[in-house]
């Protein structure tokens, strides 16, 4: 008890930034093409968390389309900024969309395999691990004020959604207030 107290007043500054997930959801809407294995939000401590997220794959899949949107929080979810929709097996053997390219840069870090192709072959294994929100590197490119934001992944498969993964993040700038 002591110790906790004696950690709790020598912090250093109160914090002034807060960049952190919120929630996170993996759907599953064909389980023939694969499993969800996990999908969660794990605290670092009070003010960082991370994502991990598995995905094993039950079937070849030579073309894949994704969709990636964003929302943000003013009444329920607002679309904001970028709903794009692109072909991941042309982007991963082109990098043919800037946008999308800075968004794999961000994630390659914590995907270990980082040259993945199409196909996907049958039992692969799709991971990403300990995914930090570091505001830092989507505040030098993007106008992000305080709030709640979230991102949702579909991957389509012949027309069919198959697969969305969405998660939120909170930011809190108290010196801008
Ligand atoms: C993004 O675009 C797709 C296809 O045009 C559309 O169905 C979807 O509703 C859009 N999403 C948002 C958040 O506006
Ligand atoms: C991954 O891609 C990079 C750049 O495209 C290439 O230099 C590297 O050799 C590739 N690594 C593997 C393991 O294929
Ligand atoms: C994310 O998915 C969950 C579950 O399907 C849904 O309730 C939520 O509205 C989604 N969030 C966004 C921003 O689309």
């Amino acid at each position: 008890m002591l110790a906790v107290l004696i950690f709790v007043l020598v912090l250093p500054t109160p914090l002034q930034v807060e960049a952190k997930f919120k929630s996170l959801h993996c759907t599953n809407y064909d389980k023939s093409y694969g499993e969800i294995l996990l999908c969660k939000i794990k605290a670092i401590n009070r003010y960082r968390n991370s994502i991990s997220i598995q995905f094993r794959q039950m079937r070849t899949v030579n073309n894949v389309h994704m969709r990636l949107e964003f929302f943000k929080r003013a009444n329920g979810w607002r679309p904001f900024l970028y709903n794009i929709s692109f072909n991941l097996c042309d982007f991963l053997s082109k990098r043919n969309n800037v946008i999308v390219s800075l968004g794999y840069e961000y994630l390659k870090p914590y995907i270990p395999i980082t040259n993945y192709t199409c196909p996907f072959k049958k039992n692969h294994l799709i991971k990403c691990t300990d995914l930090e929100f570091d505001i830092e590197k989507f505040r030098v490119r993007f106008p992000i004020e305080t709030g709640e934001y979230a991102l949702q992944l579909s991957f389509i498969v012949q027309r069919k959604v198959t697969l969305t993964l969405n998660g939120s993040a909170e930011y809190y700038n108290y010196r801008e207030h």
